[in-house]
């Protein structure tokens, strides 16, 4: 999925959040400040209503912007066109879940999230932390078997100081990846957003352990300022080698 434009059209036209924009003679939307918005989370609004993957997300009825990074992720690496077991690791709000649908709609999907997610038929939700003792249990319970993929873009609540943001993300990516140890099959395939930078060595050498193939790759609906690059490692050698 191509998606260009840069704030053509972003559907805010000033009505957002705030609603207190107007355009640019390029078609920008413009925010005004206001006394209840900070510095950043003016130029975040005013990024969000410019992004011309907002408006195609809303427009094709997905639930998030990184509906078109999965997307674009299986353009390049085929990843969904057999699955027949899917495992969501951080799905809210169910962009990628949508994704997945619809390309394989009778796949069995789990999705799970700290965050309560809005019902999306054919999936099985789960509101709950993956880090919880019970998780993995659960989810190989909901899938009936052994995933052919396992998902996970999630991202860890920031506290804005740079180096423990980054550790934090690090040790949930770290917690995907031995989650995705424990739920796929041989051959299947694991997915995840990570940092770039310090610290990410020992990960790149843990996947490379488990699976056969492991690529770093930035999607074009990838923010170019974000530090964000998604993992993709495929054919996963089986639990008794990440044991070993
Ligand atoms: C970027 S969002 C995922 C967006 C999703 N891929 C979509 O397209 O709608 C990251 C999610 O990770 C979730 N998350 C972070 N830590 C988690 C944890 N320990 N267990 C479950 N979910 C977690 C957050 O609650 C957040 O909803």
């Amino acid at each position: 999925m191509t998606v260009t434009g840069s704030g053509g059209k972003s559907g805010g036209g000033g009505s957002g959040p705030g609603g207190t924009g107007g355009r640019s003679r390029g078609g920008k939307v413009r925010v005004k400040t206001a006394k209840r918005r900070t510095a950043s989370s003016n130029r975040w609004l005013e990024r969000h209503l410019n992004d011309p993957y907002v408006a195609a997300a809303r427009a094709a009825g997905y639930r998030s912007r990184s509906a078109f990074k999965l997307k674009e992720l299986d353009e390049q690496f085929s990843l969904l066109g057999q699955v027949e077991r899917v495992v969501d690791l951080g799905a809210a709000p169910g962009g990628w879940c949508q994704v997945v649908l619809e390309r394989r709609p009778r796949a069995k999907v789990v999705g799970i999230d700290l965050l309560a997610i809005e019902p999306i038929a054919g999936v099985i939700l789960f509101e709950k932390d993956i880090l919880d003792d019970d998780t993995e249990a659960m989810l190989l319970e909901a899938l009936g078997g052994r995933a052919d993929i396992v998902l996970s873009d999630m991202a860890a609540n920031t506290v804005g100081h740079q180096a423990t943001d980054h550790l934090r993300t690090m040790g949930l990516i770290e917690a995907g990846l031995d989650m995705a140890t424990r739920l796929l099959r041989p051959g299947g395939t694991f997915v995840a957003k990570v940092l770039a930078g310090g610290g990410d060595g020992a990960l790149t050498g843990a996947l490379k352990t488990a699976f056969t193939t492991v690529k770093h790759v930035k999607p074009p609906a990838s923010r170019k300022g974000s530090s964000e690059w998604y993992v993709v490692a495929q054919n996963f050698k089986g639990a008794a080698q990440v044991e070993d």
